[in-house]
């Protein structure tokens, strides 16, 4: 039996007034400072970045909507890992998609449909992974624009696959006739910190980027593979799509270059049927965690397929205990979607956290081990079950999707899950562990699709939200019904081990307005400190071993359209307390003229344990969240400010804003702030 110790609140600072403002505002007493922007230079002799639309060559520059991110601390002069180091590091962070209008000139033109090669290579370099080098000198981060070890990965860089999936038939293309390689990762969304030195990223809305002609599914067939068809539809590519950005449209000066052909996924009549002549099988090349060794700026990133497939929004380690097979935690963000547990095959040495070989400790723990998918039940309890082949109804003769073999079960998560009867829950987001007490944590950010009759215990709640879209510019469409504002829940494995397959869960919080119907919505009785709207970004903050606290606070992130009639988006710190410290309700869900009860499981009220600490500008999602390893220097990413704007109706001139409202706009830029306490304490406290 463990013992669970939590410390009260220790929250140290003022919250953050709601807010509509064109700047990142923090508590008093504490500063953000702007430091790595779309466009910024990451390599020597990349001219400064006019932000005007003409420029170029972001495979060497900052790019577009910042995302997840880790701060790697570096030894104080060389290019290995030193775990200590709060003034030197290397920021990776994910770029997870792009605002075209303000990349261009005056907007993304095409030519009878067809894109031009120049902007469709700016837009696909924009995606990725940034790797710089930061460092803090007399008291001021900076990022060294020639750092040894800087980085950009693209959609264009080449990877590998590991796991069960390598070499599969469904991941044969003309790039890869074997399935063993491909190029590059995109839309990477949150991201994952291994203790052995490693980022990984995370493949979430992949599945949009790809073309699909009608008549696709009946040449699949005709090819005597229908089951693809199955697949493809699943995971949301139907036919008659042109596919995110017109990308495969363009015809290249390099006649020989498939880079954008590769986007289309229709399937041709003159190529082999096993996919490797043309790119029909592009798609399932997607949805994978992918893992970088940021300390080798030559090293191929290995996609692990043991992880499965999915709208991959991140993937982060629980405890790890010597002896003891490490979990890994995973959302697939789309409505409905499910949570995921890996359970590594391998036990947990500490010495493997020093190794040099550090994508080599990745195959040692994420090639091989058990993938499950989430079962809440009402009473509390929970279990995960396990997505193996031959196991359950994961077999040749499942009636809705005959599996073959375990790379089959892996490249179709969903249709494994959705065998099992795993629980639809309302977007998973973000994961995060407790490091005190190994609990974790899971942000479920809204579902428009939620409805009265839908609704469980573990995603309880569906109503009308009075900030309707009509009457407000500032709410987004399709916001307002169902689970509009989202909620946070928490798990405690049985036996408090990875290794464990039942938990037992409870809602954490329930965004909602303070203003709102605090029987039926606002059930975490928030107020006007702490209300917020669909969680998103979410991340136990370090260290974990300051004095008088076992518990370091909880950052929670927000990338919402609901709220934003009263503010704009933003971050949150929590104490949070323990699962089961609250109680069982019942509520009452309406939406029209629809009512019926619904019993849940509500945590203790947080009160003036979770409190705001920070607002974004305009138009902006507030994601991406480390911090240096003394606590000193927290890392945050402001996604795409001024979204709804463009060259010619600029929405915010954020960060050109942040000192002071420029004379004449300035195109906004997703950009990373640095926040520091002036007294040089530990942000938070
Ligand atoms: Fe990229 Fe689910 O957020
Ligand atoms: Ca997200
Ligand atoms: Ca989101
Ligand atoms: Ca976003």
């Amino acid at each position: 039996d463990t013992t669970v110790t939590v410390s009260p609140a220790a929250i140290g600072f003022a919250a953050v007034a709601k807010n509509r403002d064109d700047i990142v505002t923090v508590p008093a007493g504490y500063t953000a400072t702007v430091l790595y922007r779309l466009g910024d230079p990451i390599a020597s002799g990349v001219p400064a970045f006019a932000n005007n639309g003409n420029d170029t060559d972001y495979a060497r520059r900052a790019g577009d909507h910042h995302d997840g991110m880790t701060y790697f601390g570096l030894s104080a002069s060389g290019n290995t890992p030193d775990a200590t180091n709060s003034t030197r590091g290397l920021l990776v962070m994910n770029h997870e998609n792009i605002t075209q209008a303000y990349l261009h000139v005056s907007g993304a033109t095409s030519v009878g449909g067809v894109r031009p090669e120049a902007e469709a290579q700016k837009e696909i370099e924009c995606h990725g992974v940034s790797v710089i080098e930061v460092s803090r000198s007399a008291g001021a981060w900076s990022y060294l624009p020639t750092g040894a070890l800087n980085r950009r990965i693209t959609p264009n860089t080449p990877m590998v696959f590991n796991g069960p999936a390598r070499g599969a038939a469904q991941l044969k293309t003309r790039f890869s006739a074997d399935g063993t390689v491909g190029r590059g990762t995109i839309n990477n969304c949150a991201n994952g910190t291994m203790p052995w030195n490693t980022y990984l990223t995370n493949e979430e809305n992949w599945a949009g980027y790809f073309r699909r002609a009608s008549g696709d599914a009946a040449v699949r067939t005709a090819a005597g593979t229908p089951k693809e068809n199955i697949s493809l539809a699943r995971y949301g590519i139907t036919e008659g799509r042109t596919g995110n950005y017109g990308w495969s449209t363009v015809t290249p000066a390099d006649t020989s270059s498939t880079l954008y052909a590769r986007w289309n996924a229709t399937a041709a009549t003159t190529a082999p049927a096993d996919g490797s002549g043309d790119f029909r099988h592009e798609p399932f090349q997607y949805g994978w965690v992918v893992e970088i060794d940021p300390f080798d700026a030559s090293s191929v990133p290995r996609k692990r397929t043991a992880l499965g497939r999915m709208n991959h929004e991140g993937c982060v380690i629980g405890r790890t205990i010597a002896g003891v097979r490490p979990a890994f935690y995973m959302g697939d963000d789309a409505q409905n979607e499910y949570v995921y547990k890996f359970v590594s095959s391998a036990t947990w040495a500490a010495g493997d956290a020093s190794s040099a070989n550090r994508l080599a400790i990745g195959d040692k723990y994420l090639d091989a081990g058990t993938l499950y998918v989430g079962k809440l039940n009402a009473d509390g309890s929970g279990q995960w079950l396990p997505l193996v082949f031959g196991q359950g109804p994961l077999n040749a003769g499942n009636a809705t999707y005959p599996f073959a073999d375990q790379a089959d079960v892996l490249i179709n998560t969903r249709l494994a899950a959705d065998a099992l009867g795993a629980t639809r829950m309302d977007r998973p987001e973000w994961t995060a562990v407790n490091p005190a007490t190994g609990e974790m944590y899971l942000t479920l950010t809204n579902n428009s699709s939620r409805t009265v009759a839908t609704t469980d215990a573990a995603n309880p709640r569906a109503y009308s939200d009075p900030r309707a879209a009509a009457t407000n510019p500032n709410v987004s469409a399709g916001t307002t019904n169902g689970n509009a504002n989202g909620h946070v829940i928490r798990l405690r494995e049985s036996g408090d081990t990875s290794e464990a397959t039942s938990f037992t869960w409870d809602i954490y919080a329930f965004g909602a307005g303070s203003d709102l119907d605090a029987t039926n919505i606002n059930l975490s009785g928030l107020d006007a400190t702490n209300d917020f709207s669909s969680p998103d970004g979410l991340w136990f903050g370090l260290p974990s071993n300051v004095t008088g606290q076992t518990t370091p606070v909880l950052w929670i992130q927000t990338d919402d359209g609901a709220f934003t009639d009263q503010t704009n988006c933003m971050m949150l710190a929590a104490i949070p307390g323990v699962v089961g410290d609250g109680s069982a309700r019942t509520i009452t869900n309406t939406i029209g003229g629809t009512s019926a009860t619904q019993s849940t499981r509500v945590g203790k009220a947080p009160g003036t344990a979770l409190r705001r600490f920070l607002v974004g500008p305009r138009e902006c999602e507030i994601t991406g969240i480390y911090s240096t390893p003394d606590g000193k220097s927290v890392f945050v990413n402001i996604q795409h400010p001024g979204e709804n704007g463009n060259g010619g109706s600029i929405t915010s001139s954020w960060p050109a804003s942040q000192s002071g409202t420029p004379t004449t706009p300035s195109r906004p830029r997703s950009a990373t702030v640095v926040i520091t306490k002036d007294d040089g304490g530990i942000v938070g406290l």
